[in-house]
């Protein structure tokens, strides 16, 4: 069994193939180039390209992160996230805002890091989210909120067959613990691995009613 360190440090890291990409040409907007991106880690063939890592902070100003589902990125350049208000990051992000969203394309060795501020959308966007999805994930959300995140498997499963037969009887059940978030980005940067490892940046920063661009090194 080889050290972990040497074995480690034997694994091939930013393997991915980068398209062509020129930062001089980026546009305006970040929005419009992530879109783009996006649209290529789709086509690539990337499992899940719209699955980010959202960091939060708690109460007492430690980080904490876990990967998601983003759900679009508005017009206006919002990102959407959807959970529970009882989870840890929906406690989070209601007692303070501030959050990133790292996305990691490793076929197209390219990586996108969001910062800005969540503010939750409006009760019938959510009510809206909730039943578009499968009838299972909605029974959980009300399982989840009856038991608490530390139920026995035995309640759980008890709360999980109950709502899936209050569902079954009305499919317009919405729970208002669901709630979707727009992420208003002050910052969004754009990385593209290079073989000779001198990797592409670009970072949009929030500037008046537009984007301002900078490249950034190492
Ligand atoms: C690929 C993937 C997608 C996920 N999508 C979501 C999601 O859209 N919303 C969500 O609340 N949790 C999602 N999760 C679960 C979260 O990672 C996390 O375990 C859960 O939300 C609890 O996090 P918290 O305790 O920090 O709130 C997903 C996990 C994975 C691996």
């Amino acid at each position: 069994m080889p050290d972990l360190r040497d074995l480690l440090r034997s694994l091939p890291a930013i393997v991915g193939d980068p398209p062509p990409w020129d930062p001089q040409r980026a546009p305006e907007d970040p929005r419009a180039l992530f879109i783009d991106w996006l649209h290529e880690a789709i086509e690539r063939g990337v499992a899940e390209p719209h699955a980010a890592t959202l960091s939060t902070v708690d109460t007492h100003g430690r980080p904490d992160a876990r990967v998601l589902i983003v759900k679009n990125v508005t017009a206006s350049g919002e990102f959407e996230i959807a959970t529970m208000s009882t989870s840890a990051k929906g406690r989070q992000l209601a007692a303070h805002p501030a959050c990133a969203l790292t996305f990691y394309w490793s076929p197209l060795a390219r990586s996108v890091r969001v910062r800005g501020v969540a503010r939750p959308a409006s009760p019938q966007d959510s009510a809206r989210d909730f039943l578009a999805r499968h009838p299972d994930s909605r029974a959980l959300v009300f399982a989840s909120a009856a038991g608490g995140e530390s139920a026995s498997d035995e309640e759980h499963r008890r709360l999980v067959g109950e709502a899936k037969a209050r569902i079954e009887r009305d499919p317009d059940l919405v729970s208002p613990d669901w709630v979707v978030w727009r992420i208003r980005p002050d910052s969004v940067e754009f990385w593209q691995g290079s073989e000779d490892r001198d990797h592409l940046r670009l970072r949009y920063l929030r500037s008046g009613n537009g984007w301002s661009r900078e490249r950034l090194r190492a």
